[in-house]
């Protein structure tokens, strides 16, 4: 097991990293102010992690409620974040009641919400079970839920005060989830990291076939780059967290305009990169081999290379109601260099017009517009 450290004011807390955490008691009981906990998590986890986690902490004394959601993006709601609270509240849990998340960055950002609120804030203890969960979303202290106007309007910032990533329970991962996760990885090497994106480019066939030591070198890796973002900029204020969001604003444009449910959030992540990166190299701010060498990891990594041709005035009105916008104004998350992403208001009109026009974008076409 190897173990990080978010160095938050205040707050620090650990990632730790490795096989079989998910029944380790010993690294959860140090995080319980008292011996009870409600387990969150969907009835797809349920039936493979839940009961060897209660059987732990059972063992080692702990008073457990366990709350199964049904399964999906569609059910990261009001109603099941209500129903949470209500378990709880009829559970009789308390202010020092642990609330563990336990599943992928939907029961994650659901769950972290009912810690935000239930009593006004109780410790929240994350248990990623996703690729995406253990490398971005379970880190960090984003929480949330959608509303039918958006993913994710509604939500609060709180941070775990554990984060057990098992690197075991990727096995049963299906593999269109494994790589939606691997598309969040490549993202940091893009973003901040450019020995990390070397590295990647050296083992990216190891990874994709899960193999174990890379597997857990990458994400270490993505979680040191991502605790290293969060402890700079923790409540996203000074643009340097926004970086996270690279491909996001195309991202989630692509995956509006497919349909909520069409695209896995890392698939419209991974094509949206390759978008940021067709612009910047428009702009000249980085090369035509810099941006070949973007595409082809995608490539490599099984990911979809083409947006969906919605036109670009439907992509430009999507991308308008994106949460960096300020003032009215577009922000986007652009190459100066690989390794060096900047968010920008500069993004030259007619080059993002281009991009997002079908014959001119280099990735948007009629093919591959839904992944397989
Ligand atoms: P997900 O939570 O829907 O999980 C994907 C699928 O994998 C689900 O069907 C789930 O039941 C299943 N699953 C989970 N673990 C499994 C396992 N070990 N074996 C077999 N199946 C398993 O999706 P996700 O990609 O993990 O997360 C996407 C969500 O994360 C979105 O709602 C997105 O908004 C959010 N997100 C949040 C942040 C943040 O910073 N808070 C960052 C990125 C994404
Ligand atoms: N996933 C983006 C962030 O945590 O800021």
């Amino acid at each position: 097991m190897k173990t990080l450290k978010v160095d938050l004011a205040g707050a620090p807390y650990p990632i730790h990293v490795g096989p079989a955490l998910t029944t380790r008691a010993d690294l959860l009981l140090p995080h319980l102010a008292i011996p009870q906990v409600a387990v969150v998590t969907n009835s797809t986890v349920a039936p493979l992690y839940l009961d060897a986690l209660r059987d732990c902490l059972g063992q080692a004394g702990v008073n457990v409620l366990s709350i199964v959601l049904p399964d999906g993006e569609a059910y990261k709601t009001q109603d099941s974040w209500y129903h949470i609270l209500d378990e709880m509240l009829a559970y009789r849990c308390e202010r020092k009641t642990s609330l563990i998340a336990l599943g992928g960055g939907v029961i994650g950002d659901l769950t972290g919400f009912a810690a935000a609120t239930f009593l006004r804030g109780v410790p929240l203890i994350q248990v990623p079970t996703t690729l995406l969960a253990q490398v971005d979303s379970s880190v960090g202290g984003k929480t949330g839920i959608n509303h039918p106007m958006g993913k994710n309007l509604i939500g609060a910032f709180h941070q775990p005060r554990l984060v057990l990533a098992d690197t075991l329970v990727l096995n049963t991962l299906p593999a269109r989830e494994y790589r939606a996760g691997v598309a969040e990885i490549i993202k940091y090497g893009l973003i901040r990291d450019l020995p990390f994106l070397d590295w990647l480019e050296a083992h990216l066939d190891a990874l994709m076939e899960r193999d174990s030591h890379t597997l857990t070198q990458a994400i270490l890796e993505s979680c040191r780059n991502k605790a290293e973002v969060v402890a700079l900029d923790e409540f996203e204020t000074s643009g340097v967290r926004a970086l996270l969001n690279l491909g996001h604003t195309f991202g989630h444009a692509i995956e509006a305009g497919a349909g909520y449910g069409v695209w896995l959030h890392g698939e419209a992540v991974a094509t949206g990169m390759l978008m940021a990166a067709d612009l910047s190299e428009r702009m000249g701010w980085i090369s035509e081999h810099d941006l070949l060498r973007v595409e082809s990891l995608i490539k490599r990594a099984g990911l979809p290379l083409q947006a969906p041709d919605l036109g670009a005035d439907r992509y430009l009105q999507l991308m308008a109601s994106d949460k960096k916008v300020e003032a009215g104004n577009l922000r986007l998350v652009l190459f100066k260099a690989l390794g060096r992403a900047i968010l920008t208001q500069e993004a030259d009109p007619a080059c993002l017009k281009s991009v997002l026009t079908a014959g001119k974008g280099r990735y948007l076409g009629r093919q591959n517009e839904v992944p397989q």
